[in-house]
């Protein structure tokens, strides 16, 4: 049974390399929230949502990285490396979400935020406290936002503090499986729990190999970081004497759809390892530049068929939206491929091959994401859930502010612009599962 329909013209990447571009199109959606058809529309056809004139109809993006309780120090305090980051700003600051109340204010801020940046999945880090991690799994639901929601697990006596750890590694797996239970006890279509070991230097060997158990248990997908910077990269490789890949894989957490964060300094036996497993990794552009030590070869690693798609790392980057963060994914590759030492020759100065533009970062937010969880979004195709955003632009010489489309843009432009230039303001409508996003108005 066919519940609703959308008419106007769709913007999307099929394939990292290819904008579609679908003018006047109907997208029926079921009353499963699955898309049912996409197909030109008649002229007399009447919608239940007709998109005016210059606002285009995107798939939905996918946040692979977000730390939820570091959303009230976004912006701030990326004035040192990470490991001084985590212990003078970080730590204390999720230390707070003992207090559910408290979580529950910023939880409250956090989601629609999101959602108005047209952010329909999300993929959380939370606190390591269960009661705060539910009510994250329960704003996700009231406000209608698909996620992934972890507690986080961290025990190790010297790369956490004492006041922010799980007592030991026993009552960190207990935690993180009660928690867990709790998420997907919610019953919501929505929003999933996932395994969620913060990092190999916070945890350990006990505390890994029972959420590798725990993985395997239950089916739940995993999220860590990997390789992030030379730091955190020269430590796993002193305890273990391989890389966090093989450490993660060896301990069953690199597995399907694991989704982890960084990879800045993988090798390519390292991206080989996790394409064969099945991992991907979520690309932090912005975080990259303040913890990373190196830019993540986006190229690279989608050659040797890793799956990849980006993330904000919020609040290890300073933007709380994906669309910036596409722009971000495009600079670094410039970056990557051009080097930045000018005392070198050009063409000693970067690596080749390294580049990515507008279309190939966007499918990263939406295909490619969709892709390393394994969910049916980001595509806006038949068969696909309907998680979708609008965009508005506006003539030109129409005086105002938002994405001026002048008479002199085709098609790629246009899109160009909305990923580069677009804000929450000009993002007018967002649905998650063929249904509006609580909060977010809906323009038609
Ligand atoms: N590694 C361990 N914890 C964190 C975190 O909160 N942010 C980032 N960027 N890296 C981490
Ligand atoms: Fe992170």
């Amino acid at each position: 049974m066919v519940t609703f329909t959308v008419r106007g013209t769709l913007l999307s990447t099929p394939t990292p390399d290819r904008l579609q571009v679908r003018e006047d199109h109907v997208v029926t959606i079921d009353d499963h929230g699955v898309i049912a058809t996409v197909e030109p529309a008649s002229v007399s056809v009447v919608a239940d949502v007709t998109l005016p004139e210059g606002t285009y109809l995107l798939p939905g993006l996918i946040d692979l990285h977000v730390h939820a309780p570091q959303w009230p120090q976004l912006g701030t305090g990326l004035d040192v490396p990470l490991d001084e980051w985590l212990f003078q700003y970080t730590f204390p600051l999720e230390a707070r979400y003992r207090d559910r109340a408290f979580a529950e204010r910023i939880w409250a801020s956090l989601v629609p935020g999101l959602l108005a940046r047209g952010t329909t999945t999300a993929v959380y880090y939370s606190s390591i406290h269960e009661p705060a991690t539910l009510a994250l799994a329960e704003a996700c639901v009231r406000f209608g936002q698909r996620a992934f929601v972890g507690r986080v697990a961290m025990d190790h006596p010297e790369g956490t503090p004492e006041f922010y750890r799980d007592a030991d590694a026993i009552t960190g797996v207990e935690a993180s499986a009660r928690s867990l239970e709790a998420i997907n006890g919610l019953g919501s279509p929505l929003v999933r729990g996932i395994i969620t070991p913060r990092f190999i230097p916070a945890c350990t060997d006990a505390l890994l190999e029972g959420l590798g158990e725990l993985a395997t248990a239950t089916g739940a997908l995993v999220q860590s970081h990997c390789s992030e910077n030379d730091w955190e990269h020269q430590y796993v490789l002193d305890r273990f004497g391989v890389s966090d890949s093989v450490a993660l894989a060896r301990f069953g957490l690199a597995r399907d759809h694991s989704v982890l964060a960084h990879g800045c300094l993988l090798s390519d036996d390292d991206m080989t390892v996790l394409a064969r497993v099945g991992a991907g990794v979520a690309h932090c552009p912005l975080s990259n530049v303040y913890f990373g030590n190196a830019v993540f070869p986006v190229r690279r690693a989608m050659a040797r068929g890793l799956r990849v798609g980006l993330g904000t790392d919020i609040a290890g980057g300073a933007e709380a939206g994906l669309l910036p963060v596409c722009a971000h994914a495009v600079n670094m590759s410039r970056v990557l491929e051009d080097g930045v030492d000018q005392r070198l020759s050009p063409a000693g100065r970067g690596v080749s091959s390294s580049a990515i533009d507008v279309t190939t970062a966007f499918w990263l937010a939406t295909g490619g994401g969709a892709d390393v969880l394994g969910i049916p979004a980001g595509r806006l195709e038949v068969g696909e859930r309907f998680d979708a955003i609008s965009v508005a632009t506006r003539p030109a010489d129409r005086p105002g502010i938002g994405v001026s489309v002048w008479d002199l843009d085709d098609w790629p432009r246009v899109f160009e612009k909305i990923v580069r230039l677009a804000t929450p303001a000009d993002i007018t409508g967002v649905w998650v599962d063929g249904v509006p996003a609580a909060g977010i108005s809906v323009a038609g």
